[in-house]
């Protein structure tokens, strides 16, 4: 269920400023089912309620988002004619409107966010805004201390430009954790390839301030509220 004040829906449905919605209401110009309702802070479930403006029902776009941990075998689009996507692994949701916040490759795991949101999409993955991702990197061999400073400092991997620092934490002696601030093509696999090793296994582990819940197996999913949001707006 989801509970959210009238006033709030007008403005959402964009019929109006704050001011102009109290305005409305008070001239018993918005219906909430088969009630005029003039007080803006009742609450209506945006679920099951129906809410007229001047007797035409008024349809606010819902903002969705699902955390969902990409198995390895689905691609990161919408469409794809020979593979599963990740909008595949959303079984039994309405799909239409959703689309992956950047992408993954397609033998890459871990946590990739759904959702209808494209303002929040298009502030995270502007090169601007420098949003910390992090990945778990299995290597085919042992990762030298200098091969860690090389991937940390601005490596060279062939683009126009340097990629940006990055930061290195070694777990083993072929696993480490990579946080970069970038969404260059390949670009993990693309970094460890620069110091003569293979990713062979990948896994992204954040993004922003939100982890990837560990409960939820590859294929698995689950929605976000508000306050897993605010954490990566
Ligand atoms: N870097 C890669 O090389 N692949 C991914 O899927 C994500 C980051």
């Amino acid at each position: 269920m989801s509970l959210t004040r009238l006033d709030k829906y007008l403005c959402d449905g964009n019929v109006g400023t704050r001011s102009k919605v109290k305005e409305l209401l008070k001239a018993g110009r918005v219906r909430v089912n088969d009630t005029v309702v003039k007080d803006g802070s009742v609450k209506i479930n945006t679920d099951s309620d129906k809410v007229y403006f001047d007797g035409r029902e008024l349809t606010v776009e819902k903002l969705r988002y699902f955390m969902l941990n990409k198995p390895a075998g689905c691609v990161s689009a919408t469409k794809d004619k020979l593979s599963d996507t990740v909008l595949d692994m959303l079984k039994g949701e309405d799909t239409r409107d959703l689309f992956p916040v950047g992408r993954l490759d397609k033998d890459t795991e871990g946590f990739l966010l759904i959702t209808n949101d494209g303002e929040l999409a298009h502030n995270l993955l502007s090169p601007k805004k420098h949003v910390e991702k992090k990945y778990y990197v299995r290597l085919n061999g042992q990762i030298s201390e200098e091969a860690v400073r090389k991937v940390e400092d601005c490596i060279d991997i062939g683009d126009d430009k340097p990629c940006l620092p990055a930061k290195v934490e070694v777990l083993k002696e072929d696993e480490v954790n990579i946080t970069i601030t970038e969404g260059r093509y390949h670009q993990v696999k693309r970094m460890f390839q620069a110091v003569g090793l293979e990713v062979i296994y990948l896994k992204r582990i954040s993004m922003g301030k939100l982890s990837l819940d560990e409960t939820l197996a590859p294929g698995e999913y689950k929605k976000l509220g508000k306050e897993d949001i605010e954490q990566i707006r």
